[in-house]
């Protein structure tokens, strides 16, 4: 069977752009492929470090988001990369054999450096983060690696340093594709992209009341004022979340807008039921989780181990490809 691994940075809480993008394809692909998904803390201290106080925190929350969302055990191993010390071994090893100039040209690192101008990332660590990226997608001979498209550029490097890995050492690591994962079209409720930086975002541990008044915030077309006037959905966040939530009818509701027979209350009180129907079954998930925290510590070490078990037996045979011990 093909693997797959993907990971993400336990930077906090996931929302609702997380689970109907990533999420939802990593819950697709468990059935599918030997899956790897990995909380990716070392890539969080690339930027995080002078303050990693939360980073063991977030990570069990993420573990906790992952599952509640539909991810098991049983069919994926999920585990912790810091936990998995080959990872630290495959990126010095990957490191020694990377031009400095392929990680200087990086467009995602150009912009990273550029948007996050508060931290000091002109680090070492930093510039060889696709490395570690490699690394981790190599270790475990991932076939396919469901990512965003401003993953895009890691994934072409991480190709290129297993071709130069395979000209010197021999035919080993397996070249990975992206299956990219389509965030959806899911606005924050003011109408930016839906990100915890903007504080405009829906938690997948949202409570019902919460969604309630986070909705009711929507943006909404400005022009349409009283309930008659004729509205543009085109422009309004709550279409937005209706075209997701509410597929049945998202027809009768923009046309509604238009003809100006829908009023924006009626109009969110209706998306906040749909939004909550989905959190509903995602919100009992959880409650089980919580009751039982040994259990997800349990989950994670057992992942951490399985992942571990992969690992080893790739850098035994890296090792010999590079006539080391
Ligand atoms: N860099 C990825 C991100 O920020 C997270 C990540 C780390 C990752 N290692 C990975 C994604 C390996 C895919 C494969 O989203
Ligand atoms: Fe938006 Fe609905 Fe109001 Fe139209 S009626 S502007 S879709 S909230």
């Amino acid at each position: 069977m093909q693997s797959v691994l993907s990971g993400m940075r336990p930077t906090g809480k996931l929302h609702l752009g997380h689970l109907e993008g990533v999420l939802k394809s990593y819950v697709e692909m468990q059935d599918k492929y030997e899956c790897y998904f990995m909380v990716a803390d070392w890539h969080a201290l690339t930027t995080d470090y002078e303050k990693p106080g939360q980073i063991p925190e977030n990570s069990l929350e993420m573990l906790k988001d992952w599952m509640s969302a539909g991810l098991r055990p049983d069919k994926a191993i999920m585990f912790v990369q810091s936990a998995v010390k080959e990872h630290a071994e495959l990126f010095l090893l990957l490191s020694l054999i990377t031009p400095v100039p392929w990680l200087e040209r990086n467009p995602t690192y150009k912009e990273q450096k550029q948007e996050l101008m508060t931290k000091d990332l002109s680090t070492y660590g930093f510039l060889g983060y696709p490395v570690l990226q490699a690394a981790d997608i190599l270790l475990y001979k991932a076939s396919k690696v469901p990512i965003g498209e401003d993953q895009r550029p890691h994934l072409e490097l991480t190709r290129e340093i297993a071709r130069r890995f395979n000209n010197y050492y021999g035919q080993y690591f397996v070249e990975p594709q992206e299956i990219l994962t389509q965030y959806p079209k899911l606005p924050g409720i003011d109408g930016r992209k839906m990100s915890k930086s903007y504080d405009n975002a829906i938690y997948m541990t949202d409570d019902e009341n919460t969604v309630n008044t986070k909705t009711g915030k929507m943006f909404t077309d400005p022009t349409k004022v009283r309930k008659n006037d004729p509205g543009h959905p085109d422009k309004c966040v709550v279409c937005a979340f209706h075209k997701i939530y509410n597929v049945a009818e998202c027809a009768t509701v923009e046309a509604e807008c238009i003809a100006g027979t829908r009023g924006c209350v009626d109009c969110k009180k209706a998306v906040a039921i749909k939004i909550n129907e989905r959190l509903t079954p995602i919100r009992q998930k959880r409650a089980e989780i919580d009751k039982n925290p040994d259990k997800i510590m349990e989950i994670m070490k057992d992942g951490n181990k399985r992942a571990g078990i992969t690992a080893a037996q790739t850098m035994a045979n890296v090792r010999k490809l590079m006539n080391l011990g």
